[in-house]
């Protein structure tokens, strides 16, 4: 299984079609609203593994509830309820594989592959039961599962093996030295700037306005993308860095996420200033 998903990983004849759908999806959501909406930036979590919670768990109790007798018109509500759930789960989950790097998306396609067969089969399922035909809509339904769960399968190697969808900058905390570590003079600071430092190196992002001082980590929570190399921008009125990888957008005071595709803030990191230093320190 590990050869397997290492080819896949690697499998670069699947790049031209995911280049295509990749084109595509950006041309579908052509609006920024709509991506975040769907990377769950407004829920400051992703939103795709939220969505997904529906259509698995009703799939899940009517492939149980099939084998039980006298259970056909609750089996058939719980299919019902798992194909028309299972829609938003997919747009969401598209959006997020847009941004992927190359490798994910790899998987990620075939993942997406796997997810549609099951949803095509718990349509047709669903259909079939619709019809009276409860013995057919058994057997697509058990299948509609087989290829989900094959789906989830490669679900699960993507954000834990691979990372897709994981806070990349969260873990690089667990290398830097508790207590306070100085970092600069204030006063050789630039006002309005994006300053990189690191402390055990880990690259941190400090950013001063006049006194005041906020610091980051610089390693982007989507992908890892330097955030030292992207631009300032205001969005509401407060001052935030662009990634200049995917455009991720984080506040600068308290590293909210403003728009994405990272769906997670930006970690922030205490600061404070003694004898006219400029000290960090983990939260
Ligand atoms: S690495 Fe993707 S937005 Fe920063």
């Amino acid at each position: 299984m590990r050869a397997v998903l290492n080819k896949l990983e690697q499998a670069s004849q699947l790049d031209r079609v995911g280049d295509r759908i990749q084109r595509g999806i950006w041309s579908a959501l052509p609006r920024r609203w709509m991506r975040d909406l769907l990377h769950g930036v407004w829920l400051g979590h992703p939103l795709h593994p939220v969505l997904v919670q529906l259509p698995v768990g009703a799939w899940t109790a009517s492939a149980i509830l099939d084998m039980l007798p006298g259970q056909r018109r609750a089996s058939t509500a719980l299919v019902a309820v798992g194909t028309f759930g299972a829609v938003p789960a997919v747009l969401a989950g598209w959006n997020d594989w847009a941004s992927l790097s190359q490798s994910q998306r790899r998987v990620g396609l075939v993942h997406a592959v796997a997810n549609g067969i099951g949803l095509a089969l718990y349509g047709a399922s669903l259909g079939t039961r619709l019809s009276g035909r409860h013995g057919i809509g058994r057997i697509l339904g058990w299948a509609g599962l087989s290829a989900a769960s094959g789906g989830a399968f490669l679900g699960g190697h993507l954000a834990y093996k691979m990372g897709a969808g994981v806070n990349q900058a969260v873990p690089e905390m667990h290398r830097i030295d508790e207590g306070w570590h100085a970092v600069a003079d204030l006063g050789a600071l630039p006002e309005a700037s994006l300053v990189t430092r690191k402390i055990n190196d880990v690259g941190v992002l400090i950013y001063r306005d006049g006194e005041n001082v906020t610091a980051m980590l610089e390693h982007c929570a989507h992908q890892g993308g330097p955030l030292g190399a992207g631009d300032l921008t205001k969005v509401d009125g407060h001052v935030c860095v662009v990634c200049p990888w995917h455009g991720s957008t984080f506040r600068l005071d308290n590293g909210e996420v403003v728009h994405g595709p990272s769906a997670t803030d930006q970690q922030t990191l205490p600061t404070r200033t003694m004898g006219g230093v400029l000290e960090i320190r983990l939260p």
